[in-house]
């Protein structure tokens, strides 16, 4: 366990780097912490030993169905594929979103945040 506070504590430290060289709310925890969301909503109230949010943790807010019928315009549709992955895998939320389909696939998937 303190093994594991000591790498969540470094990467705070990497996470802050980060965001100081970017511009504000660039990623996607700080455009979810600007709309009211704490940390604690993702990573569950010890954030010492913070949970690695999957997908249940963005479904008790995001509907797949909703966000799907949002991007119908994709085409295949990532929220709706047959094996579609948990969403962090392209929605990473501290750093670039990410194209994760990409490694086996060439679908031009253009994330928002992606990297510039
Ligand atoms: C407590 C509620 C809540 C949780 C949990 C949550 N979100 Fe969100 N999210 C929102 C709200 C509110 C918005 C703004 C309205 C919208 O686009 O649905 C949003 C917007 C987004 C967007 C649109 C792009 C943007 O950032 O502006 C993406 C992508 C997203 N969320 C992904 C995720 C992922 C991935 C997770 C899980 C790691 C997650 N969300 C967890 C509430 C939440
Ligand atoms: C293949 C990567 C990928 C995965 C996995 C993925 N998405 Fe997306 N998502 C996209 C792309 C591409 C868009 C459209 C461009 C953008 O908004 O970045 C998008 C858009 C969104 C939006 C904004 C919709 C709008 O227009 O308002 C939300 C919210 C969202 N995704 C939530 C989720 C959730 C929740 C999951 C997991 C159930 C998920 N996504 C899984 C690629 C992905
Ligand atoms: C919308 C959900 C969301 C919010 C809000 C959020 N995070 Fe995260 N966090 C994630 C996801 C998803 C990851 C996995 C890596 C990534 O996506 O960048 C992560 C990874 C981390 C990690 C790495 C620890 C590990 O288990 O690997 C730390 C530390 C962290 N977040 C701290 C914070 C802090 C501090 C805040 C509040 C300022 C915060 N997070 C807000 C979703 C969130
Ligand atoms: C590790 C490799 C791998 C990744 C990553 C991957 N796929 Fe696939 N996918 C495959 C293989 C192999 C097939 C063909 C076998 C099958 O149909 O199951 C396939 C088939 C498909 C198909 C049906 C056939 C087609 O090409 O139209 C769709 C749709 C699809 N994947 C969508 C996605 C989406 C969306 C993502 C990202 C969220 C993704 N895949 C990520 C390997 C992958």
């Amino acid at each position: 366990m303190m093994r594991f506070a000591a790498i969540a504590a470094s990467l705070c430290l990497g996470l802050a780097a980060l965001s100081s060289a970017a511009t504000a709310a660039d990623f996607g925890a700080d455009r979810h912490v600007a709309r009211g969301l704490k940390c604690e909503t993702c990573h569950g109230p010890d954030m010492k030993n913070p949970n690695y949010p999957d997908e249940k943790t963005c479904l008790a807010c995001h509907n797949r169905d909703d966000v799907a019928a949002k991007t119908k315009a994709l085409e295949p549709n990532p929220h709706k594929a047959p094996h579609n992955g948990d969403c962090t895998l392209c929605h990473m939320q501290h750093e670039p979103e990410v194209n994760y389909c990409e490694q086996c696939h060439q679908f031009n998937f253009k994330m928002k945040n992606g990297a510039k």
